[in-house]
Parts: structure tokens; sequence; C-alpha cells
């Protein structure tokens, strides 16, 4: 299984920190932000990663990352997105990179306290598809700036809907996704949304209409700590008090 992880876009709801450095490598607690995903990758096995990344402070991903050997990664590769096209574009970027093979895709600006071991094992079992990862989330106002799956009785998802103002469900969409290499048939169908990006939970509900997705459920805690200021310091309160 191939690993990506996204650290491009823009950053604004994290002005003007993001206007001098990209938003993954603000600090949590005491390093930069993208090394936590690398941290939940590596720790399930998953050692070849490509980094897309974009903007004025690419190269700053170098300095910290290098050949990414320190961090424990096999192979590491860079992609660069030329402008922020949303999560499916910058995923887009991938394919030559992943091919054929199954690839686990993880949001730079996503902590997370539970191992991905689990997840990554139930996804190598899984003969086709996609998988998510939800989050248990009871605040609506916080899933109105999430993707929020809805579930019928058996538990299924029937389809994800992207920051909405009634929240069907109390769990999140986290940004750690799983795809088969139907994924690279996908991608190209996509229309840009009403914000002009390519939507990921486009993608994910592709997979939901075929009944081809699947999910499990996080333990513990998880953030997107990209998500504003103040998930940004909560992410930061719970490292600082699991880690200090
Ligand atoms: O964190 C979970 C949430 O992430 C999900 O619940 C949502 O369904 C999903 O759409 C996403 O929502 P966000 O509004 O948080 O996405 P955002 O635009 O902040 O992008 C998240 C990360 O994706 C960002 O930290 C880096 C990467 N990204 C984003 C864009 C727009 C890129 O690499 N390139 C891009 O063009």
């Amino acid at each position: 299984m191939k690993g990506v992880i996204l650290a491009g876009g823009s950053g604004t709801r994290l002005h003007p920190l993001t206007r001098i450095t990209n938003k993954h490598l603000l600090p949590i607690y005491d390093r930069p932000m993208v090394t936590y995903a690398i941290e939940a990758l590596v720790g399930a096995g998953v050692t070849e990663l490509m980094l897309v990344t974009g903007g004025t402070h690419a190269g700053e991903f170098f300095r910290l990352l290098g050949n990414g050997h320190e961090w424990g990664i096999d192979r590491l590769f860079y992609a660069y997105q030329e402008k922020p096209g949303g999560i499916a574009e910058a995923l887009g970027l991938t394919e030559r990179y992943v091919e054929r093979d199954q690839v686990v895709v993880m949001l730079a600006d996503n902590v997370l306290e539970s191992s991905l071991r689990g997840p990554v094992d139930n996804f190598r079992a899984q003969e086709h598809g996609a998988r998510i990862l939800l989050a248990r989330e009871d605040d609506p106002e916080h899933l109105r700036h999430l993707g929020v799956p809805e579930l019928d009785g058996d538990g299924r998802v029937t389809r994800i809907v992207e920051k909405p103002e009634q929240p069907p469900s109390a769990f999140a969409v986290t940004g750690i996704y799983f795809y088969d290499e139907t994924v690279w048939d996908v991608l190209p169908t996509l229309q840009p949304s009403g914000r002009g990006e390519l939507e990921i939970t486009d993608v994910n509900n592709w997979y939901v209409e075929r009944g081809e997705m699947e999910y499990d459920v996080l333990d513990g805690f998880w953030g997107d700590a990209g998500e504003s200021i103040d998930a940004y310091y909560a992410v930061n309160d719970f490292v600082r008090g699991s880690r200090a």
C-alpha cells in the first residue's frame, strides 16, 4: 500500500499565520504539524510516501523531511500543486506514483490518537472499493465545518454531506481515506464545487453510490488543526497533554 500526504491548499482559515509559512509547518506542541501524519502512516507500516504541497514555502518541506529516513520513511517522493484546486485535485497528482496499488491518503492537518494499524489491515483485506475513517463528534457546530456521513439503520453510509447546515449524523469524516485503483477513473469525472475545488467528498460519494464504501470508527482523540484557530489550539492542547 502506498501512502499520500496532502499538504497543499492556502490555509486561509489560519491567516495571517499562513501568509508567512505553509499551514502544515506550523508547530503542534514541539514539532511541525505534517510530522504527525507521517508518524501515523509510518507507525501503521506505510513507509513509501508521496507528499503533495504547493505555494511559496514548498522548499521548507525538503529542509524538514529530506529523504525521509530520519522520520522512518523508506522512500519519500514529492509533488507540487500549482494552485489550491482541492483535495481531489491534489490526489490526482499522485496517480503515476501510486499506479495500480492500494493507497491511503492523509490530510496533513489531521492529528489522531489511535493507531492506523487496524484500518490499514482492514483495507488490505478489502478486495475493492474505498474506506473512510469516522470520528464521533457530538457538537453540530463543529460538524458544520466538516464532511458528515448519513447512515442507514444497518449502519451503512448512504451519502456524505460536505459542511452540512443540518448534520445528518454525529460523526465527522476524517481526512484519512483509502482507495483502490478505480479512484483514477473517478477523478477526471469531477466538476469543481461552489468553492471552485475538486472535492474529496464527491470521490467518496461515487464509491458510496456503488455500495463500495466501508468505514472504521476511530477511538480516542481526532482533530483537524486547520479547521479554525480554536481547532488548532485544541489539537495543540491535546498533544501537549498527552506527550508533555
Ligand atoms: O479534516 C477533515 C475534513 O477535511 C473532512 O471532514 C472534509 O470532508 C474534507 O473536505 C476536508 O475539509 P477541509 O475544509 O478541512 O479541507 P481543506 O480545504 O482545509 O483541506 C484540508 C487539507 O487538504 C489541507 O490541510 C491540505 C490539503 N489540500 C487542500 C486543498 C484545498 C491540498 O493539498 N490541496 C488543496 O488544494
